[in-house]
C-alpha cells in the first residue's frame, strides 16, 4: 500500500489532534561519531503532547476520540509510579474535561515525585493498591490487562474507558501506524538506506504499531524492540498479535511470525 493509501484508511478512524506532526527526525552528528558506529538519527517523539511529550501521544490522540466517541466521561488506566503513558493519560483527559483514573499496584509513597506528582497536578484520582511483587514475567500482557478491567470496573464503574497499560490495543497503536507512515516518508526524502528503527519496547504497542505499518507499506526500514522491562509471559507472541489485528483492522491481514526483541 503506499504512504496515502495508508494515511487515508488511517484518517478513517477518529482521532484528536493533540499534537503537532510530523516530528522532526534529527542527525546525531557527534553521538554517530563517538560511538564510530553507524549513522545515528533520532524521530522526535519526545516532542508529543499532550502533558510533556512522549511516544504515548500518538496513542491517545486515538484512544481519547474514541472515548469521546462513546459517550465516555471517565477513563482508567495503570503503569508503574512512574509511568509515562499514566501522566500523558492525566493531562489528555485534564485538556479534555474528562476524570482520569490511574491505577498503580504498588503501596503509596510518602511524597508524590515526578510523573506521580505531575498526575496529580493534572487532576487524576490516583489509586494505590498494593498487592505485592508477582514473580517477573508470570503472566501474559492481555491477561494482566483482562484482569485489571475487571477489578477497576468494579471500583470506578463498568461504563469508564479502559486503556489497557502503554495504550496496547488496536486503538491506540493505529498511531503508531501513523508514525510508521510518517518515519518512513521522512527517510525515503532523505534518501537514507539500510535504515533500522530502534524503539524501547514497554508495553510493546510502539513496536506493534511501526511493524504494522511498516509492513502494509513494504517499507524497507527495518523495526527493533529493546524489551526495557522484561514483564510479560510470551511477550514477542503478543505484541505479534498486536501488530496483525492493526493491518486487519486497515483491512489488510499480515501475520508476523518472527520478531527481533532483544
Ligand atoms: C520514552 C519511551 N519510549 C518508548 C516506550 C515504549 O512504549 P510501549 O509501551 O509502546 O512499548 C516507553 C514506555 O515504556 C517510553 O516511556
Amino acid at each position: 500500500m503506499t504512504p496515502n493509501e495508508l494515511r487515508d484508511r488511517l484518517d478513517q478512524f477518529p482521532r484528536l489532534p493533540l499534537a503537532a506532526y510530523p516530528t522532526p527526525l534529527e542527525r546525531l552528528p557527534n553521538l554517530s561519531q563517538e560511538l564510530g558506529g553507524p549513522s545515528l538519527w533520532i524521530k522526535r517523539d519526545d516532542e508529543i503532547g499532550p502533558g510533556m511529550g512522549g511516544n504515548k501521544g500518538r496513542k491517545l490522540a486515538f484512544l481519547m476520540a474514541d472515548a469521546l466517541r462513546r459517550g465516555k466521561r471517565k477513563v482508567i488506566t495503570f503503569g508503574g509510579l512512574q509511568s509515562n503513558h499514566a501522566r500523558m493519560t492525566a493531562a489528555a483527559c485534564a485538556a479534555l474535561g474528562l476524570e482520569a483514573h490511574l491505577f498503580f499496584f504498588e503501596r503509596r509513597p510518602p511524597k508524590l515525585q515526578g510523573n506521580l506528582l505531575l498526575d496529580k497536578l493534572f487532576g487524576a484520582k490516583l489509586h494505590f493498591i498494593p498487592f505485592g511483587v508477582a514473580a517477573a514475567a508470570s503472566m501474559t500482557l492481555e491477561r494482566t490487562n483482562k484482569l485489571v478491567r475487571l477489578v477497576t470496573a468494579v471500583l470506578v464503574g463498568p461504563r469508564a474507558y479502559f486503556i489497557p497499560v502503554g495504550g496496547h490495543n488496536a486503538v491506540g497503536c493505529l498511531g503508531y501506524m501513523a508514525g510508521a507512515r510518517e518515519l518512513h516518508e521522512q527517510v525515503m526524502a532523505l534518501g537514507l538506506e539500510q535504515v533500522t528503527v530502534v524503539t524501547a519496547v514497554g508495553a510493546g504497542g510502539t513496536l506493534a504499531g511501526l511493524m504494522a505499518g511498516l509492513a502494509l507499506l513494504d517499507s524497507p526500514i527495518k523495526p527493533l524492540g529493546i524489551d526495557v522491562g522484561k514483564l510479560w509471559k510470551a511477550f514477542p507472541a503478543s505484541i505479534a498479535r498486536l501488530a496483525g489485528e492493526l493491518c486487519t483492522a486497515l483491512g489488510q491481514p499480515h501475520t508476523f511470525r518472527t520478531l527481533t526483541l532483544s
